[in-house]
């Protein structure tokens, strides 16, 4: 079968690299891919939120799997667009339709849907420019730190802690009245803080029937320590630690059971990937966000760990299957390192040459924002490479992770040397 995965990043490249690995799979395309993608498949040059261009290439190049890697044409429609089009018939999809998409696409929309299923989350409440003065008295009654998220999609940047009350309604403020997110900010959900240890897991779903892939761990600021801006994400580890089994239980009972059987209740046709990130509060799982896709660099962990055909759970997702599958997990530690340029999560310089890229060993390399130019790989993005390892503990993983985080180069090369610091 001829599979096409839609986005750039280190997670189309770990999803691609897996998938590559299933003798089903016959040939392998990305749009628009990178560097690294192009290794392993065909790179076309199509926008993720191009429909007529993604549906020219699936009919063309006889496509009968699409894998959609990041939110945005999720939340723009692409699977609906996709099972609509006469021509595009039995393409199996994997991607959740618009109407479950909105679990990401609008914070508003999530927390109303954690409140009706009984989902654990923090106390909350939605406002817009006709109930702004709600938004101050709501703050007023929490207790310091403020959590303020935009209600649209803001590619990661739409959420504001502040300790500070008056910056925290000046804030408000900016994200209603000022479009400080741009449309995105024009609902903002002013959130309640809550204290643990924050832990992504996994859900792939039929639309019934679901697996638990592995958790992980992501490393979201830029500075050693945890300290400075948010970024994407600067490493990864899975198996958490303190992620034990009664905890797991706890999370499948009572985040992800009630999640998917809300979904079926409000008549939400959902197949694919559900990233929950979570926060451990005291030894409960409470709800920060859904995603509508797997994690970056989170997915750089979870393949590797996956042992099962990965194209066998895509075939089991798309045709309602996946209770005939049994999913296997390696049961070793994996952990990824991020590779950035220098001045992300800010602005930053593309194009510098990359070396070392073949010299690594025991090690899987993930392309993120890189290119190909006159035959040789450069830089084309904020995060440039993943190094992922996989080791008995966590600590002979990023013993690899850091030998190949050391071997790739280039001017302004930037990397957290404390990925797993605090486990
Ligand atoms: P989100 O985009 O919703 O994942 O939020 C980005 C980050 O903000 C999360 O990964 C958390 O570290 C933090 N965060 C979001 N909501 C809360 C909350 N209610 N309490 C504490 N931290 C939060
Ligand atoms: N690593 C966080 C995300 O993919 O949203």
């Amino acid at each position: 079968m001829n599979i096409l995965v839609v986005g750039a990043g280190g997670r189309e490249h770990a999803i691609g690299w897996k998938i590559n690995e299933s003798p089903k799979c016959d040939e392998l395309f990305f749009a628009p891919g990178n560097a690294g993608t192009s290794e392993i498949g065909i790179n076309l040059d199509i926008k993720v939120d191009d429909f007529n261009g993604l549906k020219e290439a699936i009919v063309s190049n006889n496509i009968k799997m699409v894998v959609v890697g990041p939110e945005d044409p999720l939340v723009k429609g692409l699977i609906d667009f996709i099972e609509e089009d006469e021509e595009l018939k039995g393409c199996m999809t994997i991607g959740p339709r618009k109407s479950g998409a909105m679990l990401e696409g609008s914070k508003d929309f999530s927390k109303a849907f954690m409140a009706r299923h009984g989902v654990p989350t923090a106390k909350s409440k939605t406002i817009d420019k006709d109930n702004l003065d709600e938004g101050f008295s709501f703050l007023d009654g929490l207790s310091s730190p403020y959590v303020l998220k935009a209600d649209g999609l803001a590619a990661g940047k739409g959420v504001i802690i502040t300790s500070d009350l008056g910056e925290a309604k000046n804030t408000l403020k900016d994200m209603i009245l000022d479009q400080k997110f741009g449309a995105a900010s024009a609902k903002v959900v002013i959130e309640e803080f809550l204290s643990g240890i924050e832990l992504s897991v996994f859900v792939l779903t039929d639309g019934h029937n679901y697996k638990i892939l592995p958790e992980a761990k992501d490393y979201k600021r830029i500075g050693e320590g945890d300290k400075g801006p948010n970024t994407g994400g600067m490493g990864a580890i899975s198996p958490v630690p303190f992620a034990h089994d009664g905890f797991l239980q706890k999370v499948e009972d009572k985040v992800v059971y009630p999640t998917l059987k809300g979904l079926e209740e409000d008549g939400i046709f959902y197949q694919g990937f559900i990233f929950i990130g979570l926060m451990n509060v005291d030894g409960e799982p409470y709800v920060i966000e859904y995603n509508v896709r797997m994690g970056d660099p989170e997915t750089e962990v979870v393949m590797p760990r996956i042992k099962s055909d990965l194209v066998e759970l895509l075939e089991a997702t798309a045709t309602g299957q996946l209770d005939s599958i049994d999913l296997h997990i390696d049961e070793r530690t994996a952990a990824t390192v991020m590779l950035v340029s220098e001045g992300y999560p800010g602005s930053y310089a593309k194009g510098h040459s990359i070396s070392g890229l073949d010299m690594t060993k025991d090690t899987v390399v993930f392309h993120a924002g890189t290119k190909v130019v006159d035959g040789q790989t450069t830089t084309n993005g904020g995060r440039v490479i993943a190094c992922t390892g996989l080791g008995v503990d966590m600590k002979e993983a990023l013993k690899k992770s850091y030998a190949a985080v050391k071997t790739i180069d280039w001017p302004g090369k930037n990397y957290r040397s404390d990925i797993g610091f605090d486990l």
